[in-house]
């Protein structure tokens, strides 16, 4: 291994162990309207964290530990009478080297969109829902699934 990187990993274990009760969190929470149920399924790299059903108002979390290798969370969501309103987005990407601890990531479902904070910020918008339900007069077109 050449020198450099091995002052680098170095460095990064040791960030890595002085931070080590710093986990990375990341929060989804259902704004919709009364009786709308969020459906979320959330995978790693490495994991599968499974479906979870949200009521209005309830909220979802999960917290990891960075790695120096590449972490990456992809969620989709799903929302509306049969499921038809669905999103799928990156949750959460480390930047490799440079490890993150304490991150908190904030995911509000509302109806409109699904909204991102830090948690000071003022959530914004960040990815519309899609409407996966037919299009009566339009030609068929490529599935999302
Ligand atoms: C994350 O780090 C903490 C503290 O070192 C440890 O207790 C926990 O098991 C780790 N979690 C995972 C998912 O590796
Ligand atoms: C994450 O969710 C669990 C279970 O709902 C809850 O007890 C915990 O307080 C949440 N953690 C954070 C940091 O919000």
């Amino acid at each position: 291994m050449n020198r450099l990187l091995c002052v680098l990993v170095l460095i990064a274990l040791c960030v890595g162990f002085n931070n080590a009760k710093m986990k990375n969190f990341v929060h989804f929470k259902n704004s919709l309207l009364q009786k709308n149920i969020l459906k979320i399924h959330c995978q790693s790299d490495e994991d599968d964290l499974g479906i979870h059903f949200l009521s209005p108002g309830q909220t979802y979390n999960f917290s990891f530990n960075d790695s120096i290798f590449k972490t990456k969370i992809d969620c989709e969501l799903w929302q509306g009478i049969g499921f038809k309103f669905f999103a799928k987005f990156m949750a959460y990407k480390s930047g490799g080297l440079i490890l993150h601890h304490g991150k908190k990531i904030f995911w509000d479902a509302r109806e409109d969109g699904i909204y991102f904070t830090h948690g000071k910020q003022i959530p914004k918008l960040e990815y519309k829902w899609v409407d996966t339900s037919p299009y009566v007069w339009d030609s068929p077109r490529p599935s999302l699934f």
